[in-house]
């Protein structure tokens, strides 16, 4: 079995009884905030896009770039498609000219033509990706491989199951933008930022060794930010809050907890894994020390060289024409209306400085869940508030964007500032704006929350709940008792076992019994 890196989470397995191409992401993502790092345009496309099978694991755009796929990936390859609930990602695909469709069923292995064995484990709660997001499991001749890529399944059992895993792709680095946009002192800022880091980390270590692959490869991570405006973003400053550390850290910090096996592979970079998956050789287009050493060269060049294209994209965000408040009532009040669960779970106003092009003027709109209406801020306080440039929420109305969180907050071209804890109904609630995905994520928080969590285990002194309040991690697995306080390390949120409160967001309460 051949893997070939193509950049971020992308690559492509290549086999005897045929090739997938996964992710490929080459333009830029989030109002072009972000880029692939390293560079990976100038690969050959046409022939790594010739290929049996394309897997896009999720809608997220530096998952799916529907320009790259459109222009060079074969439409004659069978597209292996996540069990999802809503057909957003099959219909993006069709629109791009695919019509062969594999559509597997999720956690369940699948034989395709000349024995090569795939299954595709499909996330599915409102907080997965833009509703989904999902993980590659390949078996050929023996050798097995997972592309977890982004995907934090809440236990890696389904994967062990089907035998010895030999080779491991997982992300390690940031993909959010917490806690850069928040409006904090400077080492508020940093004390998050590296808290952050490492948790980052530790959950990697944690599927790591959930796993036990012969070869993990870091990937999906991090991105690269070209614009001006973004470029503190990328970790080649000294900052230690910085979310972003690329595969370099990563081979630092795994080995400072005894890894020994990863394989880091630059776009181009082609490992052969044999000996029935047990030995790996990786030859790369450059030597791996010698580019990352040289990685601010690297992104300046990428920075000159990408700045047309990115002046260009930034000129087509303005919509004068477009009535922001007006639009926005007739998209979001009828949504408004019929929630229940996402407008109760943000209990309070959201607020949106829209600041106008000459960066003087500012617009505030406010989005009253509890009022159920979009209107002018009125003076009061809200439970969050977001500031941005009025165009980026021009181009949101005028592309008819459902998912803000695949644009807007992905972006990181805005700043925040919330009052209390962190609230996820705020961002599901703007994935959410489309009828189709709004009723998908209230009924799945209506069967959640009716859900009765009945399992225990025992952590020292408490008994506790077996399964996380978030999102149904397996607590004997992924947390951690320090004191009175668990720690889920799945996504980091912290519980006060005696009064049973989330520390981390709203909600979530967690059973837990000290023991006699
Ligand atoms: S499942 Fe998210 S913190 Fe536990």
């Amino acid at each position: 079995m051949r893997i070939t890196g193509t950049g971020h989470a992308s690559m492509r397995i290549d086999t005897a009884a045929g090739s997938i191409l996964c992710d490929p992401w080459v333009n830029p993502a989030y109002f072009a905030s972000w880029f692939p790092f390293p560079d990976n345009s100038q690969l050959d496309w046409e022939t790594l896009g010739d290929v049996d099978y394309l897997y896009v694991s999720h809608l997220h755009r530096d998952h799916f770039d529907a320009e790259h796929l459109k222009r060079f990936i074969s439409k004659k390859a069978t597209v292996l498609l996540p069990e999802y609930p809503t057909s957003q990602l099959e219909d993006e695909l069709r629109d791009l000219g695919f019509t062969s469709f594999f559509r597997t069923k999720s956690d369940e292995v699948h034989e395709l033509d000349g024995g090569l064995k795939v299954m595709i484990q499909a996330l599915i709660s409102p907080t997965d990706g833009p509703i989904g997001d999902s993980s590659l499991w390949v078996e050929h001749d023996g050798i097995r491989v997972l592309n977890q890529n982004d995907a934090r399944p809440s236990d890696l059992t389904r994967f062990n199951e089907l035998g010895h895993v030999h080779a491991h792709m997982l992300q390690f680095s940031g993909a959010i933008w917490y806690p850069m946009v928040y409006e904090l002192p400077d080492n508020a800022k940093t004390a998050f930022g590296k808290q952050k880091r490492e948790r980052q980390f530790d959950r990697t270590w944690r599927y790591i060794d959930d796993l036990k692959a012969d070869f993990v490869f870091p990937i999906a991570g991090p991105p690269c930010f070209l614009d001006d405006d973004l470029w503190q973003f990328n970790d080649i400053h000294g900052d230690e809050g910085n979310i972003f550390p690329d595969q370099s850290v990563f081979l630092t910090e795994y080995a400072k907890v005894g890894g020994t096996n990863a394989v880091v592979q630059l776009p181009g970079s082609v490992t052969e894994l044999s000996d029935g998956g047990r030995t790996q050789s990786t030859t790369h287009p450059m030597p791996v020390d010698e580019f990352f050493a040289n990685k601010v060269a690297h992104l300046e060049e990428m920075r000159e060289r990408k700045r047309p294209a990115l002046e260009a994209e930034k000129a087509s965000w303005r919509h004068p024409e477009i009535d922001v408040l007006g639009e926005l009532k007739k998209r979001i009040e009828p949504l408004l209306e019929e929630s229940i669960y996402l407008a109760k779970g943000v209990g309070g106003p959201v607020r949106f400085d829209l600041v106008s092009y000459d960066g003087e003027e500012i617009e505030s709109i406010v989005v009253d869940f509890p009022g159920k209406q979009v209107r002018p801020y009125a003076d009061e306080k809200v439970r969050y508030r977001f500031k941005t440039q009025r165009e980026l929420i021009e181009h949101l109305i005028f592309i008819d964007e459902g998912d803000w969180v695949n644009s807007l907050f992905l972006s990181c071209r805005f700043s925040a500032a919330r009052i209390g804890q962190y609230n996820e109904f705020v961002y599901a609630f703007f994935k959410c704006l489309s009828e189709e995905r709004l009723q998908y994520a209230e009924g799945w928080y209506d069967e959640h929350e009716k859900a009765v969590d009945a399992e225990d285990i025992e952590f020292g002194d408490w008994t506790v709940q077996r399964r996380c309040p978030h999102l149904k991690a397996d607590l004997s697995r992924f947390g951690i008792v320090e004191g009175n306080v668990l720690t889920c390390q799945l996504h980091g949120w912290k519980f006060d076992l005696p009064s049973g409160r989330c520390l981390t967001g709203v909600g979530h309460k967690i059973r837990a019994t000290k023991n006699s």
